[in-house]
C-alpha cells in the first residue's frame, strides 16, 4: 500500500515521533511510505496555494494516511492545527474522505489521550476510517519490547486497512446550533462588577464582531465598568508557534523573543495581570490555531507555573459538550499553571438572557 504519513513535528526530519515511523516502514518494505513536513512547513503550505494542492494530491492518491505527531502542550503542535483548519477552509475534505488512517504519537505520556481524541474525532469528521493509534513515550523505541510493540500495532493497522475491514467512530452527542447572542444593555454602576486594584485582562481571537464571541467579550468588559483591558491574538505580531528547540528550559529564554511581540506580550501583560479571562471559538476540535499558538508559545515559561494563583474565567463560542477532551485540556493546563479556574461558560444551548 501506499502510505502518507503527516509529520506534526516542527522539527522535520529531526522529529522523534517520525523514528517510530521510519522505523515501522523499515520493517514493511512492501508498503511504500512517503512524509510531508506539516508542521516544519505550514508557511509554505499556507502560503502557497500549489504547494497545498500538491500536498493534498499526495493524500488523494494514498491508500492510508498516517498521523504521526508529538504531543504539543495537551493537543497537537499549532501547526499541526492550522493544516487541519485549511483542509476545510480550502474545500480539501474530499481528499481525506473514506481513505483508512491511523495515529502514531510520541511524548511524556502527559494528557497524551486528549490529543489522541481529538486526532481520532478529527478523523472521523473527515469520514475517514480510523483504524487505531500508538502513543508511545519519547524514550520507547529504545526498548526491544516496546519495538516489538509498535511493530504489532502497525501489522494490525495495515492488515486492517489491506483487507479493506471495518472501523469504528467515536460516538458524538447531537449537534445544538447556539444562538445568535444579543446582549442586553450593560449594567451601570454600582451593579457592575468592581475588580478594585485587581487588573483584569481579558483575552480574545474574535474575527467577526458580530459573533457570539466578540459579542461575549464586548458584554462581559462592560461588566467590569470599563476597567477590563482586552487583547484580540489576531492583532498581535505572532509570527510562529513554538520550534521545539527546548533552549527555555534552561533560563526561560526563547530563542524567538526578538521575532515578534509574543514574549513581551506575556511577560508585561498576561504575567502581570490578576484576573485572567480567556475567550475563543471552537473550530474542529478544539479552539483556534492562533489560540494554540498562544499556548505552544508560553512554553518558554512552561517549566514554572507562571500564573500561580491567578484567577481565571473561560469564555467559548461553539459546541463544548461535544468536545468532551477540550473542557479536559482546559482544566489540565490551567491545574498545570496552579492557576484558578473559575468557571468555563459557552454558548452552547443558551438564549441571550441566561448567557
Ligand atoms: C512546547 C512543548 C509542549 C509539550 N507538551 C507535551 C504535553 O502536553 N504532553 C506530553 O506528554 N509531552 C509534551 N511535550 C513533549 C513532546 O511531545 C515529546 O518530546 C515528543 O517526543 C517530541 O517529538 P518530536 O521530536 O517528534 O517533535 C511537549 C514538548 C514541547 C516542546
Amino acid at each position: 500500500m501506499n502510505i502518507i504519513v503527516l509529520n506534526g513535528s516542527p522539527k522535520g526530519d529531526l522529529s522523534a515521533t517520525l523514528q517510530y515511523v521510519r522505523y515501522v516502514a523499515k520493517k514493511n518494505p512492501q508498503h511504500e511510505f512517503s512524509t510531508l513536513h506539516i508542521a516544519r512547513d505550514i508557511q509554505k503550505i499556507e502560503n502557497d496555494p500549489q504547494r497545498f494542492a500538491a500536498d493534498i494530491d499526495q493524500v488523494a492518491a494514498a491508500d492510508v494516511v498516517l498521523w504521526s505527531f508529538p504531543l504539543y502542550y495537551l493537543l497537537v503542535h499549532a501547526h499541526y492545527k492550522r493544516f487541519i483548519e485549511l483542509i476545510w477552509e480550502r474545500h480539501a475534505t474530499a481528499a481525506f474522505q473514506g481513505k483508512y488512517t491511523l495515529a502514531i504519537a510520541t511524548s511524556i505520556h502527559f494528557y497524551d489521550h486528549t490529543a489522541l481524541q481529538y486526532i481520532h474525532t478529527v478523523c472521523d469528521d473527515l469520514g475517514m476510517c480510523f483504524l487505531d493509534d500508538f502513543s508511545a513515550d519519547m524514550q520507547d523505541l529504545l526498548d526491544t519490547d516496546k519495538r516489538h510493540r509498535l511493530l504489532m500495532f502497525a501489522d494490525n493497522a495495515l492488515r486492517t486497512a489491506a483487507q479493506q475491514r471495518p472501523t469504528f467512530q467515536i460516538p458524538q452527542p447531537a449537534l445544538v446550533e447556539p444562538s445568535p447572542y444579543r446582549p442586553g444593555p450593560a449594567p451601570s454602576a454600582p451593579s457592575a462588577v468592581d475588580s478594585g486594584d485587581k487588573r483584569v485582562l481579558i483575552i480574545t481571537d474574535a474575527k467577526d464582531p458580530a459573533g457570539n464571541q466578540a459579542q461575549m467579550v464586548s458584554r462581559l468588559q462592560a461588566s467590569f465598568g470599563g476597567q477590563a483591558e482586552v487583547v484580540n491574538l489576531q492583532e498581535l505580531r505572532i509570527e510562529t508557534s513554538c520550534l521545539g528547540c527546548i533552549q527555555c528550559g534552561y533560563d526561560n529564554c526563547c530563542p524567538l523573543e526578538d521575532r515578534d511581540d509574543f514574549i513581551p506580550f506575556y511577560r508585561d501583560r498576561v504575567m502581570t495581570a490578576d484576573i485572567l479571562i480567556y475567550a475563543g471559538t471552537i473550530r474542529d476540535r478544539y479552539l483556534s490555531a492562533r489560540w494554540k499558538t498562544f499556548f505552544d508559545r508560553t512554553f518558554f515559561m512552561g517549566h514554572i507555573p507562571n500564573i500561580k494563583g491567578k484567577q481565571i474565567g473561560i469564555v467559548l463560542a461553539g459546541p463544548l459538550i461535544r468536545n468532551p477532551h477540550l473542557r479536559e485540556i482546559l482544566q489540565a493546563y490551567f491545574e498545570m499553571m496552579e492557576a484558578n479556574l473559575v468557571a468555563i461558560i459557552s454558548d452552547e444551548g443558551n438564549d441571550s438572557v441566561t448567557l
